[in-house]
């Protein structure tokens, strides 16, 4: 394989923005790419047809005996939009000040390839390293996964003979101290509308007269939280994980202090529910957020008019524990039940995503079934983290959502391993997009030693 950087370079010229139509030419681009550098690591590459974006599905297969991992990424990303605020082009790479620059390099291209570049240097060491490796790329990740489950029930039985899975699609705290992440939050989506007349209404005419669709929104959006901030929905915390002894000993060593993280939110104040701290809340504790709201005129000046419609887009953040259909069907019924006579309310439900966490070896909590090659893999990770980077890792929950983790386990058995390697720099999903290239150096190194001391039998760096 060609230099890393250059790789990612013209990983991210393809523009493989997933939920957008008008690239499906770029989407086509990025994939075939990927396969490229799939078959140059010696993988046999099919490229699995869906309703939407296919998914490349990579076998490396020897020996039954050997361990078997499979590595996830997502080669789609999300839209550049708004590209006045790209300091150069999002799609044409530039590297500044020991970062590059481009939408994707940190979520999930310059991950996809610290993971191919490690592999494909210890194969090239060692070409007949004893591992089995499944590569799984889809591109439907930022649109929340839609032809996953048709791809599972082609494939679960195929993916269930690994033995765990390894990802890079999550964060840590800075490019000195990695994280790996322990927990995935799940997600509802939704969204409220509300419809009155059936024109704007002059609202001198009618006014007095009528609920409008606005203040009943607002209402209602204002009734799904108390004062405190927690969410008042009956039954919403009724199942939530309680948070292990061992996590809040994990985030003591967390490199961020409350006001340095509300310093670099740039936010006068926090609002944390439920007597968390602000960095528990965001790893242990479930949410609702406002993410949209519109009705009424929206452009210059004003107009007196009561609105005909109006609308909330609503997504909830889930922790383990939490059954997304049940918050979902609780929440609808608890919105129908606040909705004034004088309105017609309908919803748009979106996708749901089950939270998902996996405990390291030797935990108070970790299982007693957990496989002997999870485990294995979580010590290779350790000590590679640890002599690459000079710090331990820190094992901690995390606030994002991989929708399909928790579909891999259900559907195939598969825990996951995630080493985070996007920081909070990098603005994700945010212009200027930027991945650290020292970070990806470090990373490559200690995949190397992680690839090797995860096959069989180990070999010692
Ligand atoms: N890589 C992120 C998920 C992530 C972000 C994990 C931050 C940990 C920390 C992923 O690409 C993403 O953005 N996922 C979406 C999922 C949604 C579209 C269903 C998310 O979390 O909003
Ligand atoms: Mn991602």
């Amino acid at each position: 394989m060609r230099h890393p950087v250059e790789a990612l370079k013209e990983y991210i010229r393809f523009p493989s923005v997933s939920t957008d139509p008008a690239y499906a030419e770029g989407m086509r681009g990025a994939r075939e790419y990927a396969a490229s550098l799939l078959k140059q690591l010696g993988f046999t590459v099919e490229v699995v047809a869906t309703d939407l974006h296919p998914i490349l599905l990579a076998e490396r297969l020897g020996s039954p005996d050997w361990p078997h991992v499979v590595l996830y990424g997502h080669y789609d990303v999300q839209p550049a939009d708004p590209f006045a605020l790209w300091t150069d082009a999002p799609f044409e790479p530039t590297e500044r000040d020991g970062r590059l620059y481009g939408r994707g390099t940190a979520d999930n291209k310059g991950p996809t390839i610290v993971h191919m570049a490690a592999l494909s240097r210890v194969l090239e060491e060692n070409p007949d390293l004893p591992l089995n490796i499944t590569y799984v790329i889809e591109g439907e990740e930022e649109i929340g996964s839609p032809s996953m489950p048709q791809f599972f029930d082609q494939y679960a039985a195929r993916l269930s003979k690994a033995d765990f899975m390894l990802v890079s699609d999550t964060g840590s705290p800075n490019t000195e101290q990695i994280v790996i992440t322990t927990a995935l939050r799940g997600l509802v989506d939704f969204e409220i509308k509300l419809r009155g007349a059936k024109v704007d209404l002059h609202s001198g005419i009618h006014g007095g007269a009528v609920y409008n669709p606005l203040q009943a929104l607002m209402e209602i959006c204002a009734s799904l939280h108390n004062p405190d901030g927690s969410v008042n929905v009956p039954g919403f915390y009724d199942d939530v994980l309680p948070v292990f002894d061992w996590e809040r000993d994990e985030l003591k060593r967390y490199p961020e202090t409350v006001e340095s993280y509300r310093q670099m939110l740039d936010v006068p104040a926090f609002y944390p529910a439920n007597g968390l701290s602000p960095l528990e809340a965001v790893r242990f504790g479930p949410t609702l957020e406002f993410n949209g709201i519109g009705g009424g005129y929206q452009g210059e000046g004003s107009k007196t008019v009561i609105p005909s419609e109006a609308f909330a887009k609503i997504t909830c953040r889930l922790v383990s524990n939490q059954d997304p259909s049940k918050i979902k069907q609780q929440l609808i019924a608890t919105i129908k039940e606040r909705c004034p006579d004088g309105v017609r309310l309908t919803f748009r439900e979106g996708g749901i995503a089950e939270a998902y966490l996996v405990v390291p070896p030797e935990r108070p909590n970790t299982p007693a079934d957990q496989p002997a090659a999870l485990a294995r893999a979580f010590k290779a990770a350790d000590v590679a983290i640890g002599d690459q980077f000079g710090r331990a890792p820190i094992y901690l929950r995390e606030g994002g959502s991989i929708p399909v983790i928790a579909d891999f386990k259900k559907r195939a058995g598969l825990d996951a391993l995630m080493i985070g390697l996007f920081t909070p720099v990098d603005n994700l999903h945010a212009p200027d997009e930027s991945f650290s290239l020292a970070l990806m150096d470090n990373a490559i190194a200690a995949f190397e030693q992680i690839i090797k001391n995860i096959a069989l039998p180990p070999v010692v760096a």
